[in-house]
């Protein structure tokens, strides 16, 4: 493995460290009835494969196992996918591949990762931001294969992250709202991935976090001061206040219904839905969940 994906790697594997919280399940069985429409998988049951699988916290991994072929486990922490594959059912491990890959494909300069005490403001990250910009992200070569069924659950407000990580509390605007873009491009060349990765008649779950209510380590989030109950984040007017300012109150690198259909059209979009996600005592998030299908 070389030096950049070691990095990443690492980063993931200390975040990937928790047991599955009891607050989880309501966000759980929305994926399990979104996986349980049997219409929409009608046709090829060959393969599929589960990004960024991680834990396989919140899928249920023993019946999308169970209906295919081969199941291929993505993700850039090799060691909590090995911990993942022995959650599924002893009689279907034999069905399961894993792959380690950064599907981002990170370039060389991320080893600037190691040095997390580098002036947040400072003229070298900016040049890593800009170096990012331009460099080929989340290219499609870094499959083999294409799919029957292909999820992304909860996946893309992750890529972003070891950036996010170096310029977490920069003070420098300019700073800021590169990596805010650099999530957006992250998050839409992600949706073209996946879409991609689809076979005749495959079918793509695009799972993603939009907004967030709560605390994290104690500190409450914008929104908290904004709305008083997170059930709220699912109220149409308030979605549409919260779409016009923007800025710390979106999730960055989130997926949004404009990067969906920058690359499918409608008439592939299955089904589209929300709900939230209790992820702790103090944190919620509002998910958005789209069903798509590549032309048959
Ligand atoms: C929020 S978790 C997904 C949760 C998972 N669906 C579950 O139920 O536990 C996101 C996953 O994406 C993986 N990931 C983040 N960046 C990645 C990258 N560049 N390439 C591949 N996997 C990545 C992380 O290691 C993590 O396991």
């Amino acid at each position: 493995m070389n030096k950049d994906v070691a990095i990443i790697q690492e980063f993931f594997n200390k975040i990937n460290q928790f047991e599955l919280p009891s607050t989880w399940d309501s966000h759980r069985n929305e994926l399990k009835k979104i996986i349980g429409i049997s219409e929409f998988f009608g046709e090829n049951f060959d393969n599929s494969v589960i990004i960024g699988a991680g834990n396989l916290y919140d899928l249920p991994f023993n019946e999308i196992v169970e209906n295919y072929e081969q199941t291929d486990l993505l993700d850039v922490d090799s060691a909590t996918l090995i911990k993942a594959k022995d959650r599924v059912d002893t009689e279907l491990q034999s069905k399961v591949n894993l792959i380690t890959r950064d599907i981002v494909g990170y370039p060389e300069q991320i080893s600037i990762l190691d040095l997390q005490d580098l002036d947040k403001n400072s003229v070298a990250v900016k040049e890593l931001l800009q170096q990012l910009f331009s460099a080929e992200l989340c290219p499609i070569k870094i499959f083999q294969t294409q799919y029957s069924l292909a999820i992304s659950s909860t996946v893309s407000s992750q890529l972003i992250l070891p950036i996010s990580k170096i310029t977490d509390h920069s003070s420098n605007d300019e700073v800021i709202v590169m990596t805010k873009e650099l999530g957006d491009v992250i998050a839409d060349r992600h949706v073209k991935q996946v879409w991609d990765l689809l076979k005749r008649g495959g079918i793509g779950i695009i799972s993603s976090e939009q907004y967030a209510w709560g605390s994290i380590d104690n500190s409450p989030l914008p929104l908290t001061k904004v709305i008083n109950d997170p059930a709220l984040m699912m109220d149409e007017n308030i979605q549409s206040q919260i779409e016009l300012i923007k800025g710390g109150l979106v999730i960055n690198g989130r997926v949004t219904s404009e990067s969906i259909l920058h690359h499918i059209p409608q008439s592939n979009i299955l089904k589209e839905s929300e709900w939230i996600w209790q992820f702790d005592n103090e944190l919620f998030y509002l998910v958005k969940c789209w069903v798509i299908i590549k032309d048959r």
